[in-house]
């Protein structure tokens, strides 16, 4: 009971929105640490991503511990929505229409955008799971398990790349304002250290922005090696629209 009257609070609700935005700010650091294995090669990242689905194995079956880590993203991503509708439905109720517009030149870009970033982030990561994910959508040929080949297929096609890039600049400028905003939600900000959390917001965007974007650049500039089919499979099996860049020797291929 008291949980839901600190919930129902303007403070509750901001207190909300910053630890499930921290649960996800989490998730994007290790995701991105994790893609990191395409430089490894494609043996590196292929593994990698098989090892997510046998981890823990015994005591929760094949892919039974990321299910369980899929679950509590999702519980974190709807937690953070949700909240974030009914902190601004409240806090339009509560402020004079006068009252904002005054307030609005002192807002960053960042800020100003977070209630564009956000649901384009939202659109951005069902589509990113239908295609990387699930397999559901296919611009290009996709085989499951096979990521080094998926992303380097979808790589190979300029706007699919582009589309990376610039979704990551929106994600990023969503975490430069998030991740400060969360600091003074938790009450860690003061005057001695508002400096240092300035610049770990400003940084972790920034190697955010730079570790995720350079794998559709270096992909699509063929700075990277184009996959090499697997043993076993001798006739790769195509899924996608009737090509499969796999075989391919290299160069960029038209959607
Ligand atoms: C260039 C940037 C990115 C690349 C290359 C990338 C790549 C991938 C790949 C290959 C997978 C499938 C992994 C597997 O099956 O083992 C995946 C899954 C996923 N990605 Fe990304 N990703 C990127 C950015 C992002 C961002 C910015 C977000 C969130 C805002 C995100 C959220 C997810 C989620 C939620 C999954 C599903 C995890 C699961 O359920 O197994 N990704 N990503």
């Amino acid at each position: 009971m008291r949980l839901l009257r600190f919930y129902r609070s303007a403070i509750g609700k901001k207190v909300v929105v910053a630890l499930s935005g921290g649960a996800l700010y989490l998730f994007l650091i290790g995701h991105m640490l994790g893609n990191m294995w395409v430089y490894g090669g494609q043996e590196d990242i292929d593994s990698y991503s098989h090892h997510l689905r046998t981890f823990m194995e015994d005591f929760f079956g094949y892919g039974g511990f990321l299910w369980i880590a899929r679950i509590g993203l999702l519980a974190a991503l709807l937690l953070h929505v949700v909240t974030i509708v009914l902190l601004v439905r409240q806090n339009r109720k509560a402020r004079p229409e006068q009252y904002r517009h005054k307030h609005r030149a002192a807002r960053t870009l960042a800020s100003m955008t977070m209630l564009i970033s956000g649901p384009l982030i939202l659109v951005y990561v069902v589509l990113h799971i239908l295609q990387f994910t699930t397999g559901t959508v296919q611009p290009t040929a996709y085989e499951e398990g096979a990521v080094y080949a998926n992303l380097w297929n979808a790589f190979q096609v300029w706007w699919i790349a582009l589309i990376y890039i610039v979704m990551m600049f929106f994600i990023c400028l969503h975490l430069y304002h998030g991740v400060w905003s969360m600091f003074q939600s938790l009450g860690i900000n003061n005057q001695d250290r508002n400096k240092m959390l300035r610049m770990i917001s400003t940084v972790s965007s920034i190697v955010i922005f730079v570790g995720f974007s350079s794998v559709p650049t270096m992909m699509w500039c063929d700075m990277l090696p184009p996959p090499t089919p697997k043993e076993s499979a001798q006739q790769p099996v195509v899924q996608g629209p009737d090509r499969l860049l796999v075989q391919s020797e290299g160069g960029h291929d038209e959607p």
